[in-house]
């Protein structure tokens, strides 16, 4: 028998969809400098969402274990580790992953949030960063989280009622803006109601609190509903 010889080559550069849609994520012009955008100006928004993304997850002591999905780069996945989780990571693009890899000596799988290769209760807890907003079905993706997930489910994403929502869907009208052409944005009560849809007849609470608020302004974080990011945490108690 023959064998067939596999290409080696990097992913090529024309092959950028996923659903049957352009996305960043599958582009390599945007996943290799994924990483020199956290460390620009976006840094001080960094510091102040693992803050918050902490507090949420630190108040649930049972959560020691966490599997990050739509882990990108693996940026918060080493920090879970930092903390004192032990993290795993997830994600549907390869050139994602190809970089986590190297940056993260954890466990990584590629796969897709709504189909988790993982048995029922594997993981103490489950995350979301800055991914949510890429789901097709929301609802399907917390189900998931929850059956995978044994103690709680984190997330953090950019709230709808940012200043920077219009300036973003402004900047695509312009075709200035690649990263949320298909990103849907939420506030924390849309969120929460589709969190209640998810998971009906399950027990749990739900925290959130936002940040992402101006430099100049008084407080970085708050429990009203505006700011460029906020974080939610629900604690599953069934
Ligand atoms: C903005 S990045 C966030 C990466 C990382 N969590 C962070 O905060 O730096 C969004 C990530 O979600 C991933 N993603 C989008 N849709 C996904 C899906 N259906 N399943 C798994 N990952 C997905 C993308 O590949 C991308 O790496």
């Amino acid at each position: 028998m023959e064998l067939q010889k596999f290409s080696t080559d990097l992913i090529p550069l024309e092959q950028q969809n996923w659903q049957g849609r352009p996305e960043w994520f599958f582009n390599r012009e945007h996943t290799d400098t994924y990483e020199q955008w956290y460390e620009g100006r976006y840094k001080r928004a960094e510091v102040w969402q693992k803050k918050v993304m902490e507090q949420l997850v630190s108040a649930d002591s049972r959560v020691k274990t966490l599997l990050e999905f739509g882990c990108g780069t693996g940026r918060f996945t080493r920090w879970w580790e930092q903390i004192g989780i032990e993290a795993s990571g997830g994600d549907i693009s390869p050139l994602m992953l190809s970089q986590a890899r190297h940056l993260f000596k954890g466990d990584l799988v590629m796969a897709d949030s709504h189909h988790m290769p993982f048995k029922d209760n594997t993981f103490d807890a489950l995350a979301f960063i800055t991914t949510f907003e890429y789901y097709k079905d929301p609802v399907k993706v917390i189900r998931e989280a929850a059956r995978v997930a044994k103690h709680g489910i984190a997330m953090g994403m950019m709230n709808r009622y940012s200043p920077k929502v219009a300036r973003r869907r402004m900047q695509e009208l312009f075709g200035k803006n690649p990263f949320y052409l298909t990103a849907t944005f939420y506030s924390p009560k849309k969120l929460i109601e589709i969190i209640d849809t998810a998971l009906e007849g399950r027990q749990y609470s739900v925290r959130w609190t936002c940040t992402g608020l101006p430099k100049w302004f008084p407080v970085q974080q708050w429990s009203l509903p505006f700011g460029d990011f906020f974080g939610l945490y629900i604690e599953l108690k069934d």
